[in-house]
């Protein structure tokens, strides 16, 4: 989470203070400035600053062609921003396996594909790049788009490309637990000029009013009202100017406790796919019980524990429910698909297992390593005699680690 302080105030209170908020028609073009900067940084072409990120996804979905009939490819542990956005323009998530990246696995990605998939959205979880070369070369030869989810990990590279500019859109989240944060916000990133006009005029419900339709060769169509505010474009100015120094630390903090982390017993550091470039550092134990015991006595935590993040808890998406019976994309797919609480057993049983480490960027190096060592050292309860035995329950219940549902092939 990035912090919001004194320039932030002074940003918004300046924009207040002119009057003009809404972020066409005025003098200052905040927004504008903010989308320019992000292109110029991440190297998309362009940038469209939305509301959330979830917009962001629905936005890039609908631009992009996604709808009625359509298939999308979904991590089963994200965000529940992820599967619901599909929903939102007519199509029907899939649920792919993660790997122990923590992102999604492209073997169990392939398996999933169907003549109906049009689009992949790999997430990248936790500052964590999904595996985008093995992603891409699927989606092309597959002829399917890729929406790359973003949300979690703005200004994080991969192989030397910012996420969210690698597919044919990304989205980006600026809400209060992302690394550029105003509270709420997002955007979308794409090089494709089409996906582009497209995206404008859904997120400004169909260019009635102002000129985006005139810019470019694209009929309108109706769509949405995701736009952001004056005070928010000064806000993500200021934060944009953060963001860098705040990977810069993170990364610093990675490579510092990676050697203490590897010391450790009962465990290893998560495979990463650009390690060069991590900045984020989880922990892989043997055991769920060690996973759970370290969680609970070094305040760390353990990815099974964090709530919508975990399909098991998408109650709505699990039981195909929607706003109105009649508008319910599971009506209208070409074959039924279905879920269940047992449908992506190695994805329950990597983030049962996994724990992630805050590498507490705001404070120094030194510190952290301390921490860190304080982490791993010290007795814990199932070194020695207390050593609770592993119950039963927990392997059945992880067992089939390649158990595919029939139902959504
Ligand atoms: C992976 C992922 N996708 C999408 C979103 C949606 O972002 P927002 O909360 O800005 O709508 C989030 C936000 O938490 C997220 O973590």
């Amino acid at each position: 989470m990035a912090r919001v302080g004194f320039s932030e105030w002074v940003a918004a209170g300046m924009a207040i203070s002119e009057g003009h908020l809404l972020r066409y028609g005025g003098k200052h073009n905040r927004v504008d400035r903010f989308e320019s900067r992000l292109s110029a940084l991440t190297g998309a072409k362009y940038v469209l600053a939305v509301d959330h990120g979830t917009g962001a996804l629905v936005a890039a979905l609908a631009a992009a062609g996604v709808g009625p009939g359509d298939e999308v490819l979904v991590p089963a542990y994200t965000w529940m921003s992820t599967p619901a956005a599909p929903v939102a323009v007519g199509a029907v998530p899939v649920l792919v396996e993660i790997d122990e990246t923590l992102t999604m696995d492209p073997k169990d990605l392939e398996r999933k594909i169907t003549p109906y998939t049009k689009a992949i959205i790999p997430v990248h979880m936790v500052n964590t790049p999904a595996d985008m070369t093995a992603i891409m070369a699927i989606a092309r030869k597959h002829n399917l788009l890729v929406i790359e989810d973003s949300c979690q990990a703005v200004g994080v590279t991969y192989k030397g490309k910012f996420l969210g500019a690698i597919g044919d859109a990304g989205a980006f989240s600026f809400n209060k637990y992302k690394n550029l944060n105003i509270g709420e916000g997002g955007a979308v990133l794409t090089s494709s000029e089409k996906i582009y006009a497209r995206t404008r005029n859904f997120h400004d419900l169909g260019s009635f009013v102002r000129n985006h339709a005139e810019t470019f060769n694209e009929p309108t169509f109706i769509g949405s009202n995701m736009r952001i505010t004056e005070i928010e474009g000064a806000m993500l100015n200021v934060q944009l100017t953060k963001l860098m120094p705040l990977m810069r630390r993170l990364r610093e903090r990675r490579k510092a406790l990676e050697p203490i982390f590897n010391a450790g017993e009962g465990f290893r550091i998560s495979p990463h796919n650009d390690v060069d470039s991590a900045v984020t550092l989880t922990l892989l134990f043997d055991r769920e019980s060690d996973a759970i015991a370290f969680s609970n006595q070094r305040g760390v935590a353990r990815l099974l524990d964090n709530s919508k993040h975990v399909y098991t808890n998408w109650e709505p998406l699990l039981s195909k429910r929607t706003y109105h019976p009649k508008f319910n994309p599971w009506a209208w797919a070409n074959r039924e698909i279905n879920y269940s609480d047992d449908m992506c057993p190695r994805t329950l049983n990597i983030i049962s297992r996994t724990c992630v480490v805050n590498l507490g960027p705001q404070y120094p190096v030194a510190a952290m390593k301390v921490l860190a060592s304080k982490m791993v050292s010290g007795r814990w309860p199932w070194q020695g005699a207390s050593k609770p035995a592993r119950p039963a329950a927990e392997d059945k219940r992880y067992a089939s680690t390649n158990a595919q549902s029939a139902s959504t092939r």
